[in-house]
């Protein structure tokens, strides 16, 4: 071969390389900000990579102290895809143009309360899985203390819970934001806060993720935890005892939410996350993780010890208010003024 040929040769050879490299550099990689469950985020992530090649960096965060971080990053976007946690902030997301949308192939395929979120958020985000929120007590610590079972939200108020009660912070944690806002729903805006006051009363500790108090139950460090009732199922399932009380005057729910993170530097991955996501067949692998909440997509099979949501009093709850920036903003501003700062 002459000179001219050798280069030829070089020249294709080289150009097969770089555009290989460059393929894999582009579709190999994804930045996911995670707000369920840790076990869950983890199985996701192991699946995603083994179904598609992509290798992910995921870190869990709860779902207020995410949506603070996309928003702190908005100029420099880190995070490609935000999977999983309360449906509120990631309409709020969509809102501030945090965002991005997408329209999933899949979408067809959801239930309509996760096509809802879709269409309230202009495709910016859409349902992945829903749950109720509720009361769950430590059977042993309740009988130790002579603690009546409570029923009702209102009786988490009463003198006797003193000290005995744990929820998260409605400014990190999308559960205690679920709860505020459930709260204002069921006693109106004035006896909403009235009820906020009279249970800080009764605290014993905000944490700053949503489940964490429900936890803290099982290991008998709080009789009382407000978390949402497939949290408490993983503790039951796990042999604590701990009984599900789904409040007399009615309970709000999440839309457990996905988004595109706008500015996404992987937005092929991204894309790809939200498709595996809706999968029925990845949605039907929860249980694996011990999550058990309500898949969104119509032929996932709920996991048999998933709380039947058509059996739960469930509250009207306006996703488009509670999910809209400015009450979001005005709502969480007001417990810290009006509640958090309280003695107990
Ligand atoms: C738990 C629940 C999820 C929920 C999430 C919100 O992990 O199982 O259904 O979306 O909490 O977390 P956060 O810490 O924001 O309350």
């Amino acid at each position: 071969m002459n000179r001219t040929g050798l280069s030829i040769v070089a020249f294709v050879i080289f150009g097969f390389v770089a555009a290989t490299a460059n393929t894999a550099f582009a579709a190999g990689k994804l930045t996911l900000y995670c707000s369920p469950q840790i076990e869950w985020c983890q199985l996701m992530v192991k699946e995603f990579e083994k179904a598609t090649g992509i290798k992910v960096a995921m870190t869990r965060k709860s779902s207020g102290e995410t949506f603070a971080q996309i928003k702190a990053e908005r100029r420099n976007p880190k995070g490609d895809v935000w999977w999983g946690g309360t449906g509120d902030p990631h309409l709020q997301a969509a809102e501030e143009d945090l965002t991005q949308e997408y329209k999933s192939p899949r979408l067809p395929e959801l239930q309509d309360w996760a096509r809802r979120q879709a269409e309230q958020s202009g495709h910016r985000t859409v349902g992945i899985y829903a749950g109720a929120l509720g009361i769950g007590y430590n059977s042993e610590l309740l009988q130790k203390h002579k603690l009546p079972a409570p029923k009702c939200w209102k009786d988490l108020t009463k003198p006797d819970y003193k000290g005995h009660v744990q929820m998260a912070n409605p400014n990190s944690s999308g559960t205690a934001y679920t709860t505020l806002a459930t709260i204002v729903q069921v006693f109106g805006e004035d006896g909403g806060f009235e009820f906020m006051k009279g249970l800080h009363k009764n605290i014993n500790q905000y944490t700053k993720s949503g489940s964490a108090p429900i936890k803290a139950s099982a290991r008998g460090e709080t009789t009382v935890g407000i978390v949402f009732q497939h949290d408490m199922v993983t503790q039951v399932v796990k042999g604590f005892p701990i009984k599900i009380v789904s409040p007399c005057e009615g309970t709000g729910y999440e839309i457990g939410s996905v988004s595109i993170i706008k500015g996404a530097r992987n937005p092929e991955s991204a894309r790809k996350w939200v498709d595996f996501a809706l999968d029925p067949k990845i949605q039907t692998m929860a249980a694996q993780a011990r999550a058990y909440q309500v898949p969104s997509n119509a032929s996932a099979s709920p996991p048999p010890q998933a709380p039947d949501l058509s059996q739960i009093k469930l509250i009207d709850y306006d996703f488009k208010k509670y999910g809209s920036s400015a009450e979001r903003r005005r709502l969480l501003k007001k417990w810290d003024d009006e509640v958090s700062t309280l003695p107990r």
